[in-house]
């Protein structure tokens, strides 16, 4: 594993990046941005290279461009610009850019290095750290990737401030994920910080001053050191993506999934949101996990996320894309990460339709 650094801190993030590009042969760094970036993190990037010269290219914005043509237009943008080994790409921007860029960066001659820069929460608490790499593929989500860490992964709680709400609940959805696979205590204070702080303008300040925000990447950070490549417990950090998943694939596919507030998809962190609800129903119903966890969610769900709507032919359809999660062995029914109770995960659910369809049931009947 190369090395990984976490700084929480601009200054330090200035002085590291510094250090880290300085020594790039001339005409060998690359950026990769999308549409969103380049216009509100860029500026921030570019103060902060001040002199050194690279190369730039900017995607469309969203999960549409997570797909193989997009790789392929980073690679000639790096063949076209005589990328060597000694190459450095810079992933600026949200999991879509960091997962696109690291795959790119991951294959392209075998593999150059690469620094994430996540610019969303989402990014910063996921996607942006434990090394995994890749895109979309035939429907579904990050179906082609690697296991590539990256060189550095620079986290600035300056680019939350660029952000609109939406996006920091989706990031906050993946902390709860951690919150609930790590300890009560985190959780406890993750619903207190969502009472407290959400509605308020200075949430994502308070994410970083409370220590919420470096407790969430230190919960991935533990999993993934013991796990790298996921060969058993890192699947704890899949709790809520059975069903999220197969929700998020369903409407990036134009399922019509009736989703209140959302004109287009609604982002990953909803979604997984919504498949803990059904997951954590399914460990009451399954583990006896306390009905109290249960409630908490779903107050959370309702108060800051919204409802999803599904008919029933739907749901058989959603169920079905469960059968296409990278968690899956052969011949045996969706594969489940579940909770005994809060901090107490157990991985290797294999559940029947029967049952899942009763979670989503559950889900959609809200
Ligand atoms: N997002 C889950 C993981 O990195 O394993």
């Amino acid at each position: 594993m190369q090395t990984l650094l976490i700084i929480l801190n601009v200054e330090i993030m200035n002085f590291e990046l510094f250090s880290l590009l300085q020594d790039i042969p001339q005409g060998q760094l690359f950026v990769l941005t999308d549409s969103h970036t380049k216009e509100h993190c860029l500026p921030i990037f570019a103060d902060f290279i001040g002199e050194i010269p690279y190369h730039l290219l900017t995607l469309e914005a969203g999960e549409k461009s997570k797909n193989l043509s997009s790789v392929q237009v980073i690679w000639d943008f790096l063949l076209k610009h005589r990328a060597t080994r000694e190459a450095i790409l810079v992933n600026l921007g949200g999991g879509m850019i960091t997962d696109l860029g690291g795959f790119a960066a991951a294959t392209y001659m075998r593999g150059i290095r690469f620094v994430n820069i996540p610019t969303t929460l989402l990014a910063m608490v996921d996607a942006s750290s434990g090394g995994k790499t890749g895109f979309d593929y035939q429907g579904v989500k990050n179906m082609i990737g690697t296991f590539t860490p990256p060189m550095a992964t620079l986290i600035d709680p300056i680019f939350l401030r660029t952000l609109p709400a939406e996006e920091l609940l989706s990031g906050f959805a993946e902390m709860l994920k951690h919150a609930l696979i790590a300890s009560q205590e985190e959780w406890i204070k993750l619903l207190q910080l969502a009472q407290d702080e959400l509605p308020q303008a200075q949430f994502a300040e308070a994410l970083f001053t409370t220590g919420a925000l470096q407790a969430s990447i230190a919960i991935k950070e533990k999993v993934v050191a013991q796990d790298p490549r996921e060969a058993g417990l890192r699947h704890i950090l899949n709790f809520g993506h059975t069903v999220g998943h197969a929700i998020e694939s369903a409407a990036l596919e134009n399922f019509e999934l009736r989703i209140k507030n959302f004109e287009l998809s609604p982002s990953h962190g909803y979604c997984v949101l919504w498949g803990m609800v059904a997951e954590v129903y399914l460990s009451v119903v399954k583990l006896g996990c306390p009905r109290e966890v249960l409630q908490q969610l779903t107050q959370v769900m309702l108060q800051y996320y919204g409802r999803p709507q599904c008919n029933c032919r739907q749901r058989e359809q959603l169920i079905q894309r469960m059968y296409q999660d990278k968690k899956n062995s052969a011949n045996k029914t969706p594969n489940f990460t579940l909770l005994r109770a809060v901090g107490d995960p157990v991985i290797n659910q294999h559940l029947s339709e029967e049952d899942i369809n009763e979670a989503l049931e559950y889900l959609f009947s809200l």
